[in-house]
């Protein structure tokens, strides 16, 4: 599966749910989550995210394997998104701050 990590969080830019051939992203408040038994592996949200926030779960960074539980537990709970939208108003201020996950409204 893949997963959506902590540069996310507070940007939500959401380019990546357009070319989702699965419908697989769910969407919280400030967050995107994968479902992991959605996800097929495609490979094509990585490129559409404009702060790389997604990774193959294998290749996720050791300081960010906590989103790999996360992804699959907020996934169950949020509601699917399946087109994109515009991104939160402070996205691209966010989008430079590290240790956001603090800011992750469940
Ligand atoms: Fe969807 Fe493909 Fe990304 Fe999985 S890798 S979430 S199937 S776009
Ligand atoms: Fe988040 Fe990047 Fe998608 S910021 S909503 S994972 S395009």
């Amino acid at each position: 599966t893949y997963v959506v990590t902590e540069s996310c969080i507070k940007c939500k830019y959401t380019d990546c749910v357009d070319v989702c051939p699965v419908d697989a992203f769910r969407e919280g408040e400030n967050f995107l989550a994968i479902d992991p038994e959605e996800c097929i592996d495609c490979t094509l949200c990585v490129a559409e995210c404009p702060v790389d926030a997604i990774f193959a779960e294998e290749d996720v960074p050791k300081d960010q394997y906590a989103f790999i539980r996360l992804n699959e537990e907020l996934s169950r709970q949020w509601k699917c998104i399946s087109a994109t939208k515009a991104p939160l108003p402070e996205a691209d201020l966010w989008s430079k701050v590290k240790n956001k996950l603090d800011k992750l409204i469940r």
